[in-house]
């Protein structure tokens, strides 16, 4: 069957080709993010709702486009009704559970919005930065499924850098006469992680 039909010629070839990827290639739902949350239930995954990547009423942001989809990318075939969500996860998993999609697409799923391609966003500098190291992708950092993401905050902040900082953990060395109290300055105060380092 399949020899004859690439017999048959190119066209007919590619059509069959063209065919079987329409079913295999996942398209974005259009789908109101509550029809994820169906299955994907939980505090955790709901409480993206809350903050800003949540707010329906602003066209920047993920709920005010795709949904879910605007950074896990097209789940058509995930929520099918052949697949009920097993075997074929949406494109981009970010690795806090099974799923993790290359790093440079991690990178670029969020930069979509925040490297200044979306009109109205201002440009969060990344590339390039100290952190732009093939281990450190946004979510080494960030939480965006939380109700407060610690990094954003001084008080919590340390602990997030800590993971790899373990160093520093030990013993920050003195800046000036003292060793800084993070508990109450974090560490972004004196460390820009999104600032491009001068020449
Ligand atoms: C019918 C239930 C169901 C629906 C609806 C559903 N999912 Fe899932 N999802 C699952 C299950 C089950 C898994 C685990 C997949 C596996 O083990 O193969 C999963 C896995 C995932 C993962 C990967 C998690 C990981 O392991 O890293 C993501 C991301 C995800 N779903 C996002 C979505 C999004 C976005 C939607 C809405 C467009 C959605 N899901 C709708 C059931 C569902
Ligand atoms: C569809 C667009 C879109 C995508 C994709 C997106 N964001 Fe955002 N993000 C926004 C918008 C809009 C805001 C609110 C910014 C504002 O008000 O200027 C925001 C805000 C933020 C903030 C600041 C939150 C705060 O409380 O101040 C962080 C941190 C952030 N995003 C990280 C991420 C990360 C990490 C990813 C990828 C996992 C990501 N974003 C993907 C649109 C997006
Ligand atoms: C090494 C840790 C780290 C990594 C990696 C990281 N961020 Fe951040 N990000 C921070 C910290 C800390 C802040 C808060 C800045 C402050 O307090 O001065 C922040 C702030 C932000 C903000 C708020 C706007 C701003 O400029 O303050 C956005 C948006 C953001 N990050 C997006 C991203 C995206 C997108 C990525 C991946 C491309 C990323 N971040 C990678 C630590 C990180
Ligand atoms: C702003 C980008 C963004 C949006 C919007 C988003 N996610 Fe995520 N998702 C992530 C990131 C990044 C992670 C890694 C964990 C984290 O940052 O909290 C993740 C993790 C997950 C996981 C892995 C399992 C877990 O417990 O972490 C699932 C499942 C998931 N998201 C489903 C969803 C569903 C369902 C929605 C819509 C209600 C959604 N996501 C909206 C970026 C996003
Ligand atoms: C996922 C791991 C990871 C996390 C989390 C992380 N960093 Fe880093 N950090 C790195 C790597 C990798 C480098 C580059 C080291 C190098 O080039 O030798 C670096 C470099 C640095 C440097 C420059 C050090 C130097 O030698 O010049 C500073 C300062 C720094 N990080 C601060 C922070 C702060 C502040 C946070 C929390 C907001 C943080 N880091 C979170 C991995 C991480
Ligand atoms: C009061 C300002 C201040 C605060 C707060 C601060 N640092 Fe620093 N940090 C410095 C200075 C100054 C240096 C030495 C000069 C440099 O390398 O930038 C330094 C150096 C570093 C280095 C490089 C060390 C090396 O061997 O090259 C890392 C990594 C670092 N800090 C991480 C952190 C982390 C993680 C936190 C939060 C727990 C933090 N810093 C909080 C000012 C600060």
């Amino acid at each position: 069957m399949l020899a004859l039909m690439f017999a048959a010629g190119g066209v007919h070839a590619e059509q069959w080709l063209d065919e079987i990827l329409v079913h295999r290639t996942p398209a974005f739902t259009g789908e109101n993010p509550e029809n994820c949350l169906v299955c994907h239930s939980g505090e955790r995954m709901r409480s993206i709702a809350d903050g800003a990547h949540g707010d329906t009423e602003d066209d920047r942001a993920p709920f005010g486009n795709n949904g879910c989809e605007s950074c896990h990318g097209p789940a058509s075939i995930h929520v099918s009704r052949a697949h009920g969500g097993k075997g074929f996860p949406p494109l981009i998993g970010f690795g806090y559970a099974k799923v993790a999609a290359p790093r440079d697409q991690q990178v670029a799923a969020c930069m979509y919005c925040h490297g200044g391609s979306q009109e109205g966003m201002e440009v969060t500098p990344f590339e390039g930065t100290t952190h732009d190291k093939w281990i450190v992708t946004c979510s080494s950092c960030h939480q965006v499924h939380a109700e407060e993401d610690p990094v954003m905050t001084r008080s919590t902040q340390a602990k997030v850098c800590y993971t790899c900082h373990a160093e520093q953990e030990e013993g920050h060395q003195k800046v000036g006469r003292r060793v800084p109290d993070f508990s109450r300055m974090g560490c972004a105060g004196c460390h820009k992680v999104h600032r491009l380092p001068k020449n």
